[in-house]
């Protein structure tokens, strides 16, 4: 798959023009390397204000035989994925493609055992083992739609997708180790299916040990995958047909099930991976991400497995035993390309260098970073220390709802600048447009839009489409709405600034909240900040920053007029915040997201109206500030 890359810039800015001047041959031609049972016969159909957008029209495929069987043919013993276990004594395994595909037809021969068919919904709420890859492949075999829970999710949270989804299966495990913790899924997952009634098997992998209740609907997953072989036919599936559903969260609680296709993903994950990270063939790539959400699906399992690559699958959390994990795990498998989260990077940014210069990087040529805005300080970190100036960095910007990376350099190829995602991917037409919609030209600022569709968009929101066009396509019409605004420059690069939900108008002003966040970050004891806006009689609205301080407070009064001087240095005296609160944590997603909806809620003393606060990452820091406040 080698050939799906461009290696220079001048590749590179054909393809751009290429796709510009014939969109959709340009992907067309991209996708002829791929294994399809039947050859579609039409290309792309979509109208953005229905919204529909479909892909490959009339051709069959099976991404299992793409990730899975073709490479039998040319690299049976080559590692498909390496397993990295939470505890550093437990010894690491590598599987062949040849026992990847055995293990996934086992697997896929027990979901059928047990009534699994292709169109329904299997849960899979699994702790990051070997078995949540192959489960979810699995899924794919049959033509099972896989809907994948992250394992940190409550009992509540999990129940409310297993009925969203009316799943017939859930998939699960007795516990799951993340760092000195265990988590004890298989109770979670009881109290969940207590309120999902089309749940008929409930199939369990033994990780833990850990001593669990039994019911009338539990398997074993050891007992029940003994009596199968591994000759599974693929399920031969429509370009459209349906491959998972991944949820995600909204601005309302509800969350949105996010549906994307078999075709159309196969193609545009398989074809990003390959440019962004430049993969060569032997490489050892490892994505920290878990495979609970988008980044796992796309840049641990499928992109990386259709083009044959050997991907790295690690269960634990980076600060255990120490906070060397992920720098120890690099050198111990020799990692080429390593992607994180700038969440991470701060977290291990605030300890000793040493911790990082004790390990041999030397293997590392490629770091990456998705999920939020990778701030200069963070960039700078992780280009000094853990890529000694040596590798580029890929700074992906994309989304759940976009299936794989829009916006980013491709290692080695094109530019990067530091805080910049960079430059739309071949095939994908950005722009930046005005509140009212209009195209903004040449350098400036806006919100982020994409006027054409590309392959791996998602094709509805499940259950509810008339939600699907109203959250991304009614906005802005014709256009696909991302809700994130950026900055260009010059050059063309993209900078995203953040959701432009995050948007505070103080006193008719529009206030971005990240920049001032960005100012309240330059102070050298503010370790982390988030802003939101509460109400205010005269301004409309008004600013209240949550701050987490480094060390002790000596003097709040003094702090406080240190940071307004700051914001209000460096982005103007109406971007100071009227109310300054220190904190020892910010209510986060599991992926490590400020949950700012939570934030302005505690901010306008509506305690009342917090919602669910379970599924956060930290649920006592809440508490914590609404007691201070
Ligand atoms: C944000 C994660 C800045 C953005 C793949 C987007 C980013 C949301 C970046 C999607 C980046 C993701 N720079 N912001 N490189 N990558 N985001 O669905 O606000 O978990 O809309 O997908 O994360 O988050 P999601």
């Amino acid at each position: 798959m080698d050939d799906l890359a461009y290696k220079t810039l001048e590749d590179y800015q054909r393809a751009k023009e290429q796709a510009l001047t014939h969109p959709s041959q340009f992907w067309a031609e991209i996708a002829t390397n791929f294994d399809w049972h039947r050859k579609w016969d039409t290309i792309l159909e979509y109208d953005f204000h229905k919204p529909e957008v479909k892909w490959f029209l009339g051709g069959q495929l099976n991404i299992t035989e793409n990730c899975l069987d073709r490479h039998l043919k040319t690299q049976p013993n080559q590692t498909a994925i390496i397993f990295e276990p939470n505890d550093p004594d437990e010894v690491a395994q590598h599987f062949t493609y040849k026992e990847l595909h055995s293990r996934v037809c086992r697997t896929a021969n027990m979901l059928k055992a047990h009534g699994a068919k292709k169109g329904d919904r299997i849960c899979i709420y699994m702790p990051m083992v070997p078995e949540l890859a192959i489960a979810v492949l699995a899924c794919a075999r049959i033509g099972a739609i896989h809907s994948v829970v992250f394992a940190g999710f409550s009992a509540a949270a999990l129940a409310a997708r297993i009925n969203d989804a009316s799943c017939s299966m859930l998939l699960t495990a007795d516990g799951g180790y993340r760092g000195s913790k265990v988590t004890p899924l298989k109770d979670i997952a009881d109290k969940a299916l207590k309120s999902c009634s089309t749940v008929r098997h409930s199939i369990v992998f033994k990780r833990t040990g850990l001593e669990v209740a039994w019911n009338p609907i539990d398997i074993w997953w050891h007992e029940a995958i003994k009596d199968v072989d591994d000759n599974c036919p693929a399920e031969v599936m429509d370009s459209e047909d349906p491959l998972f559903i991944l949820y995600t969260s909204g601005s309302t609680g509800k969350p949105k099930g996010m549906v994307h296709s078999c075709g159309g993903y196969m193609v545009y994950t398989a074809y990003s991976f390959q440019n962004v990270f430049q993969y060569n063939k032997g490489d050892v790539y490892w994505c920290t991400a878990d495979i609970g959400w988008i980044t796992g699906h796309s840049y641990i399992v499928y992109g990386p497995l259709t083009v044959g690559a050997t991907t790295l699958m690690f269960e634990g959390v980076p600060s255990y035993p120490e906070y060397d994990r992920f720098w120890e795990v690099c050198a111990k498998h020799k990692v080429n390309q390593f992607y994180t989260a700038p969440t991470a990077i701060r977290a291990l940014q605030k300890h000793p260098v040493e911790l990082v210069n004790k390990h041999d990087l030397s293997s590392l040529k490629v770091l990456g970073s998705v999920g939020e805005p990778i701030n200069a300080e963070a960039w700078h970190w992780y280009d000094d220390h853990v890529g000694k100036n040596n590798c580029p960095i890929v700074d992906t910007w994309w989304q759940t709802e976009t299936g794989g990376i829009l916006i980013t350099s491709l290692a080695g190829v094109t530019p990067q600048k530091p805080t910049y995602a960079t430059l739309p991917m071949p095939g994908i037409q950005a722009v930046l447009l005005d509140n009212e919609g209009n195209e903004l030209a040449d350098e400036n600022e806006g919100i982020l839009a994409i006027k054409y569709p590309w392959p791996s968009i998602a094709r509805t929101i499940w259950g509810d489409h008339e939600r699907y066009k109203s959250v991304y396509f009614s906005a802005f019409p014709g256009y696909y709405f991302p809700g994130d605004g950026a900055l260009r420059d010059a050059d063309g690069n993209y900078r995203i600034t953040g959701r432009v939900d995050d948007v505070v108008i103080v006193s008719g002003h529009n206030l971005g909240t990240a920049p001032i966040e960005n100012a309240l970050n330059e102070h050298p004891n503010v370790v982390e900040s988030a802003v939101v806006g509460f109400p205010h009689d005269i301004k409309g609205n008004a600013l209240h920053a949550f701050v987490i301080i480094r060390g002790t407070v000596e003097d709040a009064n003094t702090l406080e007029a240190e940071l307004r001087a700051l914001v209000s240095k460096t982005i103007g005296p109406i971007a100071k915040p009227d109310y300054i609160q220190v904190v020892s944590g910010l209510p986060k997603t599991r992926s490590g997201k400020i949950m700012r909806r939570i934030l302005r809620k505690l901010a306008a003393g509506e305690y009342d109206q917090l919602g669910d606060v379970s599924t956060l990452l930290n649920p006592e820091v809440v508490e914590e500030i609404k007691q201070n406040s």
